[in-house]
């Protein structure tokens, strides 16, 4: 069976608003339908920007982005319908009224429809997700009063309550303790092969990056500098200062 591109970056460089300087440049990439790939690299090198400019909220200064075949530019509200997309920093106010159910519930509005209310279904849909993520007990709790880890794991359950064919998650693992970082990526590995989804995972932790996938991209000053097997890319991001207790763990 032949690979079927779901993404692909030809030559694309995106610069940000007032800036003079991309920062990503001249990125070639394509990812195929069912591929689990991990994205690593310094702070700063671009790999939010890389994310971002995937699923259209940042347009390219120069190249084409093209999601299911088409040009995101275009598309990008429909293709975002397809795309669960847990953003790095999202910023929760202390006063934040929204129950947590509410937040996961938005990850159903594109397949609601304007001002159309919720049905049971979407309801049941956020509440699988949450019991999924193992965060059905926070449910009704104003999101604004959770700690960081379970606001990122509500995030996590509203990217798989829409349903998507591409998860595209930006550290999503950051602020978890040692139990949920162990479960929630082997989490997401099996949703992402169970329902053939095609997945794109930032992050800085390299037990991650060696046990669940079999392509890492490394991003380094804006530019795409390695692309292979997490085997091949772990000296590479070993020498790296952000990964050095990393390191030591790893070898133990
Ligand atoms: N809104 C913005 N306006 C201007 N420059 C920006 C903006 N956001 C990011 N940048 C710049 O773009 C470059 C890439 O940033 P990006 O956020 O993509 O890095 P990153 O690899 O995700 O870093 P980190 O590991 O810290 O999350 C950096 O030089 C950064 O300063
Ligand atoms: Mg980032």
């Amino acid at each position: 069976m032949p690979e079927k591109a779901i993404i692909t970056m030809e030559n694309v460089s995106t610069v940000y608003e007032g800036e003079s300087r991309p920062a990503i440049k001249g990125i070639n990439l394509t990812i195929n339908q069912n591929e689990l790939v991990y994205v690593v690299g310094p702070n700063a090198s671009g790999k939010t920007t890389l994310l971002e400019t995937v699923n259209g909220l940042l347009p390219p200064f120069k190249g084409k982005v093209t999601v299911f075949g088409l040009d995101i530019q275009k598309n990008g509200k429909k293709i975002r319908c397809q795309i669960g997309y847990v953003p790095q920093d999202f910023m929760v106010k202390p006063g934040e009224p929204y129950r947590a159910i509410d937040v996961v519930l938005m990850g159903r509005y594109g397949h609601i429809g304007f001002l159309k209310q919720p049905t049971e279904e979407d309801k049941q849909k956020a509440l699988d997700a949450m019991k999924l993520i193992g965060i059905e007990d926070l449910a009704d709790r104003p999101m604004g009063k959770l700690s960081g880890g379970q606001q990122q794991k509500v995030m996590l359950a509203r990217a798989l309550a829409k349903k998507p064919k591409i998860l595209l998650l930006d550290e999503p693992f950051s602020n978890l303790d040692p139990d949920s970082r162990g479960q929630i990526p082997l989490l997401i590995t099996k949703l992402h092969d169970e329902q053939d989804l095609t997945t794109m995972i930032v992050t800085h932790d390299i037990h991650h990056m060696l046990e669940h996938c079999n392509r890492v991209i490394v991003v380094t000053g804006g530019k795409v500098t390695f692309d292979g097997t997490p085997e091949q890319a772990l000296p590479l991001v070993e020498n790296h200062p952000h990964t050095t207790s990393l390191k030591e763990e790893h070898h133990h």
